[in-house]
């Protein structure tokens, strides 16, 4: 089968993300030790003594084997990424992160015990969060950034954005009921309810032509992504993906729901003011509105009757929506670190 090949100068071959793309499916049992000695190591140094580039190089590779294996082997970006060890180690890594952010939350934190009161809590929790439209950056790109700017950062969270479809269908198996049907009116508007112009995937590739931002760059160029937006679509392709964390990826998605329409809309007046047309912003308008309409279907549908049936199941969604808010915060921040005018 085929694999995508690699230029030997294209990565550092002392990276955690060189080594998962030459592990191969048999690899030497030295090439096993390695990994997990080097694993082992970048989440001592990562989580243990706040390294940043420890974190960056495992953010790389966690994202590498999440992006790649929700392929088919018929993309030409297939790539085997099934080998027992290389697994663990991505497990391993997984949950040395999540065990990190669990310590650094602050889980004494006031989550209401019931339903209504914990949506309340969620949603002034979401309202009021820095990563808002109130974040000087939302201001910056509707009124001063330039192309290039408002091109980094559709550039930059292409990780998460381009995987939403596949992350809400990873949800879908096991759920029934309500839920199953708010999941699928959810994913069907992903599928452009059954257009394939109009599916989200679609629309985004659409713009990001548009503007100039490569169609596959999210697979084939890890290294070009902030460590902030890595961290965001890692913890969706977690939360997504492991099921003990499912209630965390429905706190998750009820976070996002309820803040994207805000930040697209100062996107979209940025974009505006440079001159792309409605057309060519087809995919931010879309979700201006769309996502209106799923921020209450989820809290009706999903929130509310698991919080109703399982109590005990709240902290956890609260730790989705936290998670998530200071996930977009890091996101923001990084954003406008790089685009801010210096006085
Ligand atoms: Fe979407
Ligand atoms: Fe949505």
């Amino acid at each position: 089968m085929s694999q995508t090949t690699v230029a030997p100068d294209a990565v550092d071959s002392t990276t955690l993300l060189a080594l998962a793309r030459s592990f191969g499916s048999d690899p030497a049992f030295s090439t096993c030790r390695e990994l997990e000695h080097r694993v082992d190591d970048a989440i001592i140094r990562a989580f243990g003594h706040d390294d940043a580039a420890a974190e960056l190089d495992l953010h790389r590779f966690l994202y590498e084997i999440s992006a790649h294996r929700i392929l088919p082997p018929w993309s030409p970006h297939w790539r085997d990424y099934e080998h027992p060890v290389l697994l663990a180690a991505h497990r391993k890594a997984g949950e040395a992160w999540l065990a990190r952010d669990l310590a650094d939350l602050d889980l004494g934190l006031d989550v209401p015990a019931s339903a209504r009161p914990f949506i309340a809590w969620a949603e002034e929790t979401c309202k009021n969060h820095a990563s808002g439209v109130d974040h000087p950056l939302f201001t910056f790109l509707a009124e001063d950034a330039t192309f290039g700017q408002l091109r980094t950062f559709i550039d930059q969270e292409t990780p998460f954005d381009i995987h939403f479809g596949d992350l809400l269908a990873l949800l879908l198996p096991g759920v029934h009921g309500g839920e199953k049907i708010e999941l699928a009116g959810n994913f069907w508007d992903e599928m452009g309810r059954g257009a394939v112009e109009a599916t989200h995937r679609r629309l985004r590739l659409s713009m990001m032509e548009r503007v100039g931002v490569p169609a596959d760059a999210y697979l084939v160029d890890v290294e070009r992504f902030w460590l902030e937006e890595l961290r965001l679509a890692n913890m969706y392709f977690q939360a997504s993906t492991d099921r003990r964390l499912a209630p965390q990826a429905v706190g998750m998605l009820m976070a996002t729901e309820l803040v994207v329409p805000g930040r697209i809309d100062r996107q979209i007046d940025g974009w505006r003011r440079l001159g792309l047309t409605d057309q060519e912003m087809h995919y931010l308008r879309e979700h201006v509105t769309v996502d209106v309409e799923h921020a209450q279907g989820w809290l009706d549908n999903v929130v509310i009757p698991i919080a109703e049936d399982r109590p005990d199941l709240m902290p956890d969604m609260a730790i989705g929506v936290l998670r998530r808010l200071d996930g977009a915060l890091g996101v923001c921040e990084r954003a406008w670190n790089e685009f801010r005018p210096m006085a």
